[in-house]
């Protein structure tokens, strides 16, 4: 299965790909993730992307297209990947086609995960994460066990800096502007699979593998 997953930030991308990951047992492909890692790390690419990130910006495309096509090239990719946060523009999705082109492969599907802009800053502002993991968790939603503590490797869970409420809006605008038209680009190709991103997390998963098995 080569599935990405599409939506606006915080419309729960991560958390849903993270049980998908799991369910067809493929890597989970998060580019959001990959920067972070390079920012906490100082490497040269995650000080790049860092001055973008910050300002609720796209890192531009050449700087995310060769990270990922060399990811794809890993042998855990061989039976599929979950892309969550790739393709971001059309160049991007052009880029990926490309790549997929040479050796006669595609994508399967695309999951565009619906959430209207008024429950996206309420997400934003609950959200944890935990940097060394990648765990995701909601203060009211899904709080970890402990407060400020990763149920899952037990390190510090902290405030993303973009998920400031002027970060988000700024995060939000370039979505519509950037990111939306894949919805129609996937849709053209008779790829995309639409969920109402509005339910709780099970149902939208359970809404997820109903679409894809059908
Ligand atoms: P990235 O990390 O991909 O951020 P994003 O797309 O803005 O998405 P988020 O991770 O914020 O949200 P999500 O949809 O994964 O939601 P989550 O599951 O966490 O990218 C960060 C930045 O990196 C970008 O702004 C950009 O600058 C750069 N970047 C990355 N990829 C790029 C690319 N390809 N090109 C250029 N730049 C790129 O859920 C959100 C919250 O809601 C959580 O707290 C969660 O617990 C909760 N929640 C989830 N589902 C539900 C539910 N059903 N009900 C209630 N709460 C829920
Ligand atoms: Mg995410």
């Amino acid at each position: 299965m080569k599935i990405i997953m599409l939506g606006a930030p915080g419309a729960g991308k991560g958390t849903q790909a993270k049980k998908l990951a799991v369910k067809y047992k493929i890597p989970h492909i998060s580019t959001g993730d990959i920067f972070r890692l390079n920012i906490k790390a100082g490497t040269p690419i995650g000080l790049k992307a860092k001055v973008y990130i910050d300002q609720g910006q796209l890192v531009p495309d050449d700087l995310v297209v060769e990270l990922v096509i060399d990811r794809l090239k890993q042998p855990d990719c061989e039976r599929g990947y979950l892309l969550d946060g790739f393709p971001r523009t059309i160049p991007q999705a052009q880029a990926l086609d490309a790549a997929l082109d040479q050796k006669n492969d595609s994508i399967d599907c695309a999951i565009d995960v619906n959430v209207p802009d008024e429950n996206i800053i309420k997400r934003m502002s609950g959200r944890r994460a935990c940097l060394n993991c990648g765990a995701t968790y909601h203060i009211e939603h899904i709080p970890p066990k402990k407060e400020g503590i990763c149920d899952v490797c037990g390190n510090d869970l902290i405030l993303r800096e973009d998920d400031k409420p002027e970060t988000v809006k700024k995060r939000l605008e370039v979505y519509h502007k950037q990111t939306q038209p894949l919805i129609d680009y996937y849709r053209k190709k008779k790829k995309l699979l639409s969920v109402d991103g509005t339910k709780d997390m099970d149902a939208v998963f359970n809404n997820i593998m109903k679409a894809l098995e059908a």
